[in-house]
């Protein structure tokens, strides 16, 4: 078995480098751009333990199932979460033989993103199935996402049912919700606990914190506190004032660009030199930053991609050394989780891991997730191909799948039509093979309606979708604050949940950052390339990056044609209600003939987007 060799490698590589917090340098000791490997690769080298050692998720969205198609890189992040429970339990038997800690934490938005936890039936309530799974892991701390806060029904069922299994370790610092109090009052209380102190299994005394950014699109009757105002709070001072042997700061809250700085310097105010690890997430990267020598900060990707790691030399150091540090960005699949447990693939799995298996596959047998629409003939990319083009998604979906599937289930209307998406209604690639009820979740999870108003000129209709595209109409919509932007990640609003443009920027940067010579490396596997601020190498394993295209914002189908086809042809103009507010306003503003409002539009048709593909894979790919 090609993994017990490992073993006589011993756990530890020497690498007694003590890093500065002002070292950016890379490469460290010479693997990635050496010699080319056999294209089965596990992780690159073994991980680095420390006295204390974390295991880190973030922003899993409900991809419990793992990701289960054969298309690069999906094989890489394979591993479901019964996988991920046995290489915890693993971890720990590590953990104990060399006397240090591990700590399991997770940083949230746990609702929104697969079949596991939206394909819930009527009454249900999202994720609560998938939560029971979740709960099943051994997390010493959780801490809020936005995710958990769109609905009130969500963030109920986190106060009510999640919030009590992790035994006061669900932590919602700056978030409350309101609920009806025992006297029948509303009553405003944090929704798990605002922080928490507790000891390590060897003796460590630990100060938690769990902050969500500031977010500003949650349901009414929950509450979310800037962190700017939290940090002034007298609980906030009362629980940092004791010195524990480590911060731990989790939160929903990126590692750069936004408010970890003041949660940071606040406990810094207090203690100058106390360890302070702080565990982010949110914009769905690989980042790690450290501000100061005594600290780290780090997020761990999405989706189940990823899997993070952070350890710490505590012990050794005194005050005012710089704490060594290190972390690394796993590959959630089982060659990784293997090599790094030295368990051989008949040994890895655990009673515990096999139960929740079994779990995910009830619940997606409950939820209906396996059906199949049909067989897609190809791969459809979202970014990693240009658009438009034959195997680009936004293609299919606009030129095809929505027209078609409009045509089946059309009720109104059998005029030439004109149809206009925005290209953030699509969250996820469309792989060759079963497309499934699952993959529908996935891939448009949104219950956005067809509208559209009809007898408008093709060619003021085509005005209209170039000025829709040119007019940076984001940026208007989040100052008017349209009740139209309700949706969080296609919402151009950072505070409302946004992420899309970061995310990209980061793929897109990786994308150009890599040189020629090592994406053309055939021993390398496509995946991310992460280029963060912390010392050494933190992939655990050397990829060549996912092209990366830029998409416009708002994509149209082909413009009808054939011989009676002019540009002053009337045509319906179908877009989705999402867009429908600036929509008319540039209608208006193209045209001083007609007033065009809310009563010269009207449905197109009762299938919502979050189907469309369903209707066309069974029409098209059967
Ligand atoms: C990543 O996926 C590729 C393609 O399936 C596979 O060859 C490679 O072994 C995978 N890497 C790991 C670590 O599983
Ligand atoms: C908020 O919750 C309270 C208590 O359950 C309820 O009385 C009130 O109507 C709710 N407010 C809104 C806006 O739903
Ligand atoms: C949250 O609830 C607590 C406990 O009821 C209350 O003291 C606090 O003022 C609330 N915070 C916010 C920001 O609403
Ligand atoms: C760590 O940072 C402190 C404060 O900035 C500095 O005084 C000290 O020299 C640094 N230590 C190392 C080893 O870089
Ligand atoms: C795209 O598909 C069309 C129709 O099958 C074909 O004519 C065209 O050459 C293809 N374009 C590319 C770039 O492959
Ligand atoms: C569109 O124009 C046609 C022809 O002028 C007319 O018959 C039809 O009623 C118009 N439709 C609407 C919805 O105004
Ligand atoms: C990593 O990013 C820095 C800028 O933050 C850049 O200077 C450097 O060239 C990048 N390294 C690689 C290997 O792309
Ligand atoms: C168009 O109609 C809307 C809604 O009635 C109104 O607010 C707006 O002033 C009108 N614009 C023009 C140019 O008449
Ligand atoms: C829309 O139609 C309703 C009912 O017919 C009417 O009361 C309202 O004034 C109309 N609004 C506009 C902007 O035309
Ligand atoms: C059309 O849409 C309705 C409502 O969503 C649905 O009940 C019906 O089955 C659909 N018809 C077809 C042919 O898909
Ligand atoms: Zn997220
Ligand atoms: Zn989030």
């Amino acid at each position: 078995m090609r993994l017990s060799t490992l073993t006589s490698l011993g756990l530890l590589l020497p690498l007694a480098r003590v890093y500065a917090c002002d070292d950016h340098s890379h490469g460290g000791h010479g693997h990635g751009h050496s010699a080319p490997k056999p294209p089965l690769h596990p992780p690159s080298r073994p991980l680095e333990w420390g006295d204390i050692n974390i295991i880190h998720t973030t922003d899993s969205h409900g991809w419990l199932l793992g990701h289960q198609k054969t298309v690069f890189p999906e094989p890489n992040y394979s591993a479901d979460l019964g996988d991920f429970a046995s290489f915890v339990s693993h971890m720990k038997e590590i953990a104990d033989e060399k006397r240090v800690d591990l700590i399991l934490v997770d940083s949230g938005d746990l609702h929104d993103g697969t079949g596991i936890t939206d394909g819930f039936p009527p009454g249900g309530v999202d994720a609560h199935d998938a939560n029971e799974l979740v709960k099943m892991l051994p997390y010493d701390v959780m801490a809020i996402g936005n995710h958990e806060l769109y609905i009130y029904d969500n963030a109920l069922d986190m106060h009510q049912n999640f919030a009590p299994a992790l035994n006061g370790r669900y932590l919602t610092s700056n978030v409350n919700i309101t609920i009806t109090g025992d006297d029948g009052k509303p009553l405003d209380v944090p929704i798990g606990e605002r922080f928490v102190k507790f000891k390590t299994k060897h003796g460590r005394k630990i100060t938690s914190l769990g902050v969500l950014f500031d977010f500003t699109d949650n349901d009414k009757n929950t509450t979310v506190q800037k962190v700017a105002d939290m940090v002034k709070e007298q609980w906030f001072e009362d629980a940092i004032q004791d010195e524990p042997d480590l911060f731990l700061l989790v939160g929903h809250m990126p590692v750069s660009r936004d408010n970890w700085p003041l949660v940071f310097n606040a406990v810094r105010a207090v203690h100058p030199t106390t360890p302070i690890i702080i565990l982010g997430g949110h914009t769905h990267i690989r980042d790690c930053v450290q501000l100061d020598n005594r600290s780290m900060a780090l997020e761990s990707g999405r989706y189940m991609e990823t899997v993070g790691w952070m350890s710490a030399k505590l012990d050794q150091n005194k005050c005012t050394d710089a704490i060594q540090f290190s972390r690394r960005y796993l590959d959630t699949n089982r060659v990784t989780y293997e090599y790094h447990t030295r368990k051989n693939d008949n040994k890895f799995d655990t009673s515990l891991g096999e139960k929740i298996r079994n779990g995910l596959e009830a619940l997606s047998a409950r939820f209906n997730l396996n059906n199949i629409f049909g067989t897609a003939p190809q791969d459809y990319f979202l970014q990693s191909v240009p658009y438009p083009s034959n195997n680009s998604l936004l293609s299919l979906y606009v030129d095809d799948v929505v027209p078609t599937a409009l045509r089946i289930n059309n009720t109104e209307s059998s005029q030439p039509a004109l149809f206009i998406l925005n290209s953030g209604s699509l969250r996820f690639d469309l792989y060759n093979g079963p497309f499934t009820n699952n993959d529908q979740f996935t891939l448009v999870p949104f219950a956005d309606s067809f509208r559209f108003i009809s007898n408008i000129s093709l060619s003021h209709a085509t005005a209209a979708f170039n000025a829709l595209n040119n007019a940076g109409i984001s940026e208007r919509r989040q100052e008017t604050g349209d009740p139209a932007a309700r949706h969080y990640d296609t919402i151009k609003g950072y505070e409302r949940g946004d992420v899309d443009r970061i995310f990209n920027n980061w793929l897109q940067r990786m994308d150009r950052e890599t040189d020629v010579q090592r994406r053309d490396m055939e021993s390398l596997t496509l995946g991310y390339v992460t280029n963060d601020s912390c010392p050494g190498i933190g992939d655990d394993i050397p990829h060549s990056p996912i092209p990366f295209f830029e998409t416009p914002e708002f994509i149209a189908s082909n413009p009808p044609t054939g011989d009676d086809i002019t540009p002053d042809t009337l045509i319906d103009f179908v877009y989705i209600d999402f867009i429908e507010a600036d929509f008319l306003e540039i209608l208006n503003g193209l045209q001083t003939g007609k007033n065009y409002t809310l009563n010269d539009t009207k449905q197109y048709s009762p299938l919502l987007a979050n189907a469309v593909l369903g209707v066309y894979a069974q029409e098209k790919w059967n």
